[in-house]
């Protein structure tokens, strides 16, 4: 299916409707197929670790010439690692506004996910982002999130389901409430972070939505509005960013709808206000300030599988056994720390998920 044919397939699947081919002109996006980017190779480390901790590990560097052989001057130096003497990066969630009238209460619940290992500290996970309607280095997200407003907000569900309807995000809150889930994420450009997560279960979504039999997958759409993504000006990828689950991945425990982290509401540069968090996925799964949850029959485009389809995959589990074509991915660099760490087959939660790629070959299906 080419590019157009397969837009039109997905929307179709959307919409409830066959779109007349002649009438494709119309639909189709205006945008003709330019090159696609790719995630860039292997990042140097300078690329991987946040620019705040770069800094801070060449101060660290230096400080430990001086220091070297000495207890004392280690703990000096790690203390700098972890934070101590950065610039000026926000160190915690800001304090937050009262409740705007009509808004959903924000009170979160511990939850059973958590995980023994140290979470990625709340500057770096708020000021490394790939964002790419906000820009295409790691620091621009954060710089240009004022653009985003999270409030007013709606979801709209769409496709094989038995109620099409727009949801406020207010309404999803009332409906779910907000839990911490602690989770590793893995982007497939081979760094990690830990994020505590606040937000709901994506099973206990789909459930209240209450698909068709037909539906097999479920397709999320960002927002697509430049004045709030200006990046969306660029040609760099074709927006609205999609992604897609099957519908038996996107029910599993482990799926989750972020709103928040470190106990928060989400900033902009995160994907503010309602995202996508697939654990045992790559990073790029994890499709941002979405707008539409469509159930379809067919598998849905995926934005990075559009773009490079021999890089990157729909599935896009995480494995250490399929190198992307530019770099290993058998290791990985967790940001804050200095040495690199094996990466675990589904991201560490292969216990969970791995019985729902039993029949599949998934060197074939990356
Ligand atoms: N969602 C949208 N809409 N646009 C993007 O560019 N980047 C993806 C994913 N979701 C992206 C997106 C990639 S490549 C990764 S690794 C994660 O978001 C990064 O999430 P974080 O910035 O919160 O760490």
């Amino acid at each position: 299916m080419d590019e157009t044919a397969e837009w039109l397939h997905f929307r179709a699947a959307i919409d409830g409707k066959i779109i007349e081919p002649t009438a494709a002109a119309a639909v189709a996006p205006s945008r003709s197929p330019t090159p696609m980017p790719k995630l860039p190779p292997e990042p140097k480390s300078s690329e991987i670790t946040p620019p705040a901790l770069h800094a801070r590990r060449r101060e660290f560097l230096r400080t430990g010439a001086l220091y070297v052989a000495s207890s004392a001057g280690v703990a000096v130096g790690l203390s700098q690692l972890s934070g101590l003497g950065s610039a000026d990066p926000p160190r915690r969630p800001p304090p937050m506004a009262p409740p705007a009238p009509g808004a959903a209460a924000w009170k979160v619940e511990r939850s059973r996910f958590q995980l023994d290992e140290p979470p990625t500290p709340y500057e770096d996970v708020t000021t490394y982002n790939n964002y790419y309607e906000l820009g295409l280095s790691k620091s621009a997200p954060a710089e240009q999130a004022f653009h985003l407003a999270p409030r007013p907000w709606t979801l709209r569900v769409t496709g094989l389901v038995a109620t099409p309807r727009t949801v406020d995000i207010d309404t999803l809150i009332r409906w779910f409430g907000l839990e911490e889930r602690v989770y590793r994420m893995r982007c497939v450009e081979a760094w990690s972070m830990v994020i505590p997560w606040v937000g709901f279960s994506l099973a206990a979504l789909i459930g209240r939505l209450a698909p068709l039999s037909s539906a097999r997958y479920v397709a999320f759409t960002t927002l697509f509005d430049p004045e709030q993504l200006p990046n969306q000006n660029s040609r760099v990828l074709r927006w609205p960013y999609v992604e897609g689950l099957r519908l038996d991945e996107a029910t599993h425990p482990l799926a989750f709808m972020a709103l928040g982290l470190y106990g928060a509401p989400l900033p902009g540069q995160n994907g503010a206000p309602l995202r996508l968090v697939v654990p045992w996925k790559y990073g790029f799964k994890g499709i941002k300030s979405i707008v539409e949850l469509a159930f379809t029959e067919h598998e849905p485009p995926s934005t990075w599988n559009r773009a490079a389809p021999d890089e990157y995959g729909f599935y896009a589990n995480v494995n250490p056994k399929v190198d992307h074509p530019r770099w290993s991915q058998a290791s990985e660099r967790r940001i804050g720390e200095l040495t690199r760490r094996p990466t675990l087959p589904f991201n560490g939660y292969a216990a969970e998920v791995a019985h729902l790629y039993r029949d599949m070959d998934l060197s074939r299906s990356f």
